[in-house]
């Protein structure tokens, strides 16, 4: 594993708090089991041979990749060198291919992934980055392939906006606000991807989780 990180980025706990805190915090506040879970399974239905990972952090959801679609060859990427030495600590025991890379540069060739997922990485990205990220997705998926994504959607209700305005304070104002006005469905359409629909979504302790997929032009 190559020891420079390529690139500044929002690590996985946010501006301001280190990354150990990151799994203790989610398991706290966001009602992993819930959302990992049907997350996976929608990856699981198309019963994909190449998955690949864009920002896995600590490799909560690879993990489960692996248990969902055993027979699958899993790629996790990330851009901090740190939380993928600690992802492939914490999964020591599981078949996973760990790359160190930007969501906007995967060293993944053209049309050979089946499933792309992408959990709670896009509120990370600025608009410009953001859109580059969801073009890489469509680029290393096949023709038919599948994005999977779980981020941030417009909260519904003061409560959930209360919420989320914490969220938008520790990840970066701007870097959310595509999530805060709901434009996530509309920016998977904008970068060239058919049959976007949201699954699921989920309140939490941040504000409300969605969960989408969207369809790699055929
Ligand atoms: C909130 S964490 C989500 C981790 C994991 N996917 C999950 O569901 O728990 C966001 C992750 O995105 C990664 N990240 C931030 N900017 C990135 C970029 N430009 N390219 C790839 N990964 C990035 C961070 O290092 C961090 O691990």
């Amino acid at each position: 594993m190559p020891s420079l990180s390529p690139a500044p980025f929002v690590g996985a706990a946010g501006r301001f708090a280190p990354t150990a805190l990151y799994d203790p915090v989610m398991a706290l506040t966001m009602r992993e089991g819930a959302w990992r879970s049907k997350l996976v399974a929608q990856v699981a239905e198309d019963a994909p041979e190449h998955v690949v990972e864009i920002g896995c952090g600590t490799g909560s959801v690879t993990r489960r990749l692996v248990a969902a679609v055993p027979d699958a060859r899993v790629t996790a990427s990330d851009i901090d060198p740190d939380i993928l030495s600690r992802a492939a600590r914490k999964s020591a025991d599981l078949d996973i291919e760990w790359l160190l890379a930007p969501a906007t540069g995967l060293p993944i060739a053209d049309d050979t992934a089946d499933a792309v997922v992408c959990s709670l990485v896009l509120h990370h990205l600025d608009p410009e980055p953001k859109a580059a990220a969801l073009a890489e997705a469509r680029r290393v998926l096949k023709p038919g392939g599948r994005l999977h994504v779980a981020d941030w959607g417009m909260p519904r209700d003061p409560v959930e906006g209360l919420a989320f305005t914490g969220l938008r304070l520790l990840d970066g104002w701007g870097r959310t606000r595509q999530h805060a006005t709901g434009a996530l469905p509309a920016l998977l359409r904008g970068a060239g991807f058919d049959g976007v629909v949201t699954h699921h979504r989920f309140r939490t302790a941040w504000g409300a989780l969605e969960l989408l997929s969207a369809e790699a032009p055929q």
